[in-house]
C-alpha cells in the first residue's frame, strides 16, 4: 500500500499482510494482520517503528516516496519484536540517522536482536521530550504491552499518541481507520486481539489507562501498530474498550472445550451444554479438533465458566486437549468458573488431571468432576446435565444477569 497522510506531515507508511494465518499461535483464520508504522516531516525527519523484515522491500519504496532515506534523522523504536523492528537494521544501515531512541528496556535489549556496538542509540527517561522542530516527541514507558521493552510516543502538537502492540487489532484491509468499517467488527477483533495476546497483562493494561487518563492528554489519534488506527470520537472508544477488556468481566456465557476419542465425552460435553442452556445462560460447545485453540480462548475470555473435558488417554489426557490446555493456561484469564468430565476405559485420571489444571489457572471450582467407564448411561447423561444446571447458575449469580 502506498502512504497515506494521516495529519499533516505524518504519514503512515505500513504494510499489509493479506496471507498471515498465524501470529505466534494466534490463528488469524482468513482476516491476515497489518502492520502500521509512520514518518514525521518535520526539521527532523522521524521514523516510528518499521515492519517484517519480508517487506522491507515494500517498506523502503514507501518511504522512498516521502523522503530520501538518508535524510532520516531520528528512528523510534517503540517495540523490539520482529514484526516492528524486523526491518530497523537495514533502516539504521541506509538512513544513518543521528539518533535511535529506544524505552530503558528496549536498551538492554537491543545487542540481543542486533549487531549495534556502532549505533547512535539513545535510551529515553520515561516522559522525556526531544524537539523535532515545530513538533515535539514524548515517550512513554509500558512495559509488558507487550514485551518489557514497550513504549508509546505522543506528539503533543498533533494530538497523536503511537501505541505499538497497544490497543491493535490483527487484520488486513485496505482502511486504516476505524470509522471506515463497521464498530462491531472492530470490537471483535480488539477483543480477540487482547484475548490472545494481551490477557496476560490486563492488570497493567488497567494501570497505563488509569495513568494516561490522569495525565489528561490531548488526543486525536490513537495508532497502534497493528490493524485500524482511531480518530475523533472513536480515540474515546478505543481508551474505554481497553478498559473493558482489562477488567475481563465475563458475559453471561460458559464454553464446554474437550476432546474426544469415541464420542462419549462428547456425548458428556453436549448433555452440559443442554443443562447450561436450560438455564437462559449461551453455551459454546467446541471440540479441539474443530476448533483453533485460539477460537477457544476468545470464547474462554468473554465466558464467566469453563468446562474442559478429555478422555483418559495412556493415563493422561488427549494430546489435543492438553495443546488447547497449555495455551489458554499461558494467556492466564482470570476470574473463572471451572468443572470437568470425561470417559475413561480402565485407568480413568483424566477427571483428576483436568481438575488440576483448573486449579493451576486459579479457577473456582464449583462441581466435583463426572467420569463414564466406556461410555456414558442415562444416570450419567443426567448428572451432567444436573452439572450444567449448577454451572449456569453459578453464572447467573456471578454476572447477576
Ligand atoms: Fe506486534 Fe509485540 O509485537
Amino acid at each position: 500500500m502506498r502512504p497515506v497522510e494521516i495529519k499533516d506531515g505524518v504519514h503512515w507508511i505500513g504494510a499489509v499482510d493479506w496471507n498471515c494465518r498465524n501470529f505466534h499461535g494466534y490463528a488469524l483464520s482468513s482476516k491476515g494482520t497489518t502492520y502500521n508504522a509512520f514518518y514525521i516531516e518535520d526539521e527532523k525527519k522521524v521514523l516510528v517503528d518499521t515492519v517484517p523484515a519480508e517487506f522491507e522491500s515494500q517498506f523502503i519504496c514507501s518511504l522512498s516516496h516521502l523522503t530520501k532515506l538518508e535524510e532520516i534523522d531520528y528512528i523510534v523504536v517503540n517495540h523490539l519484536e520482529p514484526d516492528h523492528a524486523g526491518c530497523l537494521a537495514r533502516m539504521v544501515e541506509l538512513c544513518k540517522p543521528e539518533k535511535i531512541f529506544v524505552s530503558p528496556m528496549g536498551g538492554k535489549a537491543l545487542n540481543t536482536f542486533f549487531n549495534c556496538e556502532d549505533w547512535p542509540v539513545h535510551v529515553i527517561k520515561p516522559g522525556e521530550e526531544v524537539s523535532i522542530g515545530k513538533r515535539t516527541l514524548r515517550f512513554y514507558e509500558t512495559r509488558m504491552l507487550h514485551w518489557p521493552d514497550n513504549m508509546f510516543t505522543y506528539v503533543p502538537e498533533e494530538k497523536i499518541l503511537f501505541t505499538s502492540d497497544a490497543f491493535g487489532q490483527n487484520w488486513a484491509t485496505s482502511e486504516r481507520f476505524a470509522d471506515e468499517v463497521s464498530k462491531e467488527v472492530v470490537d471483535d477483533l480488539m477483543t480477540q486481539y487482547f484475548a490472545n495476546i494481551i490477557t496476560p497483562y490486563a492488570p497493567k493494561v488497567a494501570k497505563t489507562i488509569e495513568t494516561f487518563q490522569g495525565l489528561n492528554l490531548e488526543l486525536d489519534m490513537v495508532c497502534p501498530d497493528h490493524g485500524l488506527m482511531f480518530r475523533g470520537d472513536d480515540v474515546g472508544y478505543a481508551l474505554e474498550k481497553y478498559k473493558e477488556l482489562a477488567a475481563q468481566i465475563p458475559k453471561n456465557k460458559a464454553v464446554i472445550f474437550y476432546d474426544s476419542m469415541w464420542k462419549s465425552t462428547e456425548r458428556m460435553a453436549n448433555a452440559i451444554a443442554s443443562g447450561i442452556a436450560s438455564e437462559g445462560v449461551s453455551v459454546r460447545v467446541m471440540s479441539v479438533k474443530a476448533n483453533h485453540h485460539s477460537d477457544i480462548m476468545s470464547e474462554v475470555f468473554e465466558s464467566a465458566a469453563v468446562v474442559i473435558g478429555s478422555p483418559t488417554h495412556n493415563n493422561g489426557i488427549l494430546p489435543g486437549m492438553a495443546d488447547a490446555l497449555t495455551y489458554v493456561k499461558g494467556l492466564r484469564p482470570q476470574g473463572k468458573i471451572g468443572a470437568c468430565f470425561g470417559s475413561f476405559g480402565w485407568s480413568g485420571e483424566c477427571v483428576k488431571i483436568l481438575g488440576d489444571w483448573l486449579e493451576k489457572m486459579n479457577m473456582e471450582i464449583i462441581e466435583p468432576g463426572i467420569k463414564a467407564k466406556n461410555r456414558p448411561d442415562h444416570d450419567t447423561l443426567k448428572d451432567c446435565f444436573e452439572m450444567g444446571v449448577n454451572i449456569a447458575k453459578a453464572v447467573k449469580e456471578k454476572t447477576g444477569k
